[in-house]
């Protein structure tokens, strides 16, 4: 499967300089634990390879509905396009955005140490599209990956390629301490495919968040520069975005009680 990711067989994950370990997440995920930046700070990536399936507008309410007075919340934008960056330009919200673009390899490693210089109890990053060495080294860097996938079958084959990155981001880790949770975005229940998504996907369980409907609520949050809480706090829209912090916050949990486990099954 590495190969399938522009990454040798033979690659030395312990080869730090070299640019080919950069792509391929190695030097990054290392980097991380090395620096303790897994333990500062829960990073959650935002990612789908597919371009427009809602990433931006998922990171931008997600962190801000995650931040508050009781918990602070970064959202770096890296993607080049700006999208949260632009969205988060006016006024004050919950959530502070770092604007930290990132085209390809090149100029990873500074990258990485930008993100995890960041305090914070929670950092999400969004990620640009069609950049696979972006998305994994993000992903390098992450406990949890929010996945958000439009009823279509092009995206379905886009997430599976995003799947795929997560499984390699595990493999050249210690545990398998990256989950993820596939979020149906954009979705339309007047269209069959809108219907028929969440029966599609549930045979895949827990991994399976809630639904982010297409909702007007959010397009004109943008226009207005407000995160969905501020704009339409009482909207259907602002309650797609609770349920899905609540399904991120449990997922969480459910990795620190699973870490928590395997720390103690290695000391006993
Ligand atoms: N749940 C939603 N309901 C209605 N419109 C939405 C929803 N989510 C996103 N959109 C709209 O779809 C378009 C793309 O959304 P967004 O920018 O969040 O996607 P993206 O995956 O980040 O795109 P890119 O790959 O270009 O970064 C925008 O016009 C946005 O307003
Ligand atoms: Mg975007």
């Amino acid at each position: 499967m590495k190969r399938a990711f522009g990454c040798k067989e033979d690659d030395d994950p312990t080869e730090k300089d070299s640019g080919q370990s950069l792509a391929c997440g190695k030097l990054d995920a290392r980097m991380a634990v090395e620096r303790g930046g897994l333990m500062t700070a829960r990073i959650i990536t935002v990612a789908n390879l597919k371009g427009g399936v809602g990433k931006s507008n998922i990171a931008v309410n997600l962190a801000c509905e995650l931040g508050g007075d009781t918990r602070q919340v970064a959202l770096v934008d890296a993607d080049p396009q700006g999208t949260s960056t632009h969205w988060m330009s006016r006024g004050r919200y919950p959530a502070k955005i770092y604007s930290l673009p990132l085209e390809d390899e090149r100029g990873a490693q500074r990258w990485v140490t930008q993100v995890l210089s960041i305090e914070s109890d929670f950092v999400l990053i969004d990620c640009p599209a069609h950049s696979r060495a972006v998305t994994e080294t993000a992903l390098g860097l992450s406990r949890l990956a929010v996945i958000p996938l439009t009823a279509s079958g092009p995206d379905l084959i886009a997430t599976t390629n995003v799947l795929n990155l997560i499984e390699t981001s595990r493999s050249i880790r210690d545990g398998n301490d990256l989950s993820f949770l596939l979020v149906p975005s954009k979705i339309d229940h007047r269209t069959g495919a809108g219907r028929r998504i969440g029966d599609v996907l549930r045979h895949l369980g827990d991994v399976v968040g809630p639904e982010v409907r297409q909702r007007t609520a959010f397009v004109d949050a943008f226009g207005e520069r407000k995160w969905i809480g501020d704009f339409a706090p009482k909207s259907d829209a602002r309650l797609d975005i609770v349920n899905l912090a609540n399904a991120v916050l449990t997922k969480l949990e459910e990795i620190e009680r699973f870490s928590g486990d395997n720390e103690a099954a290695q000391v006993s």
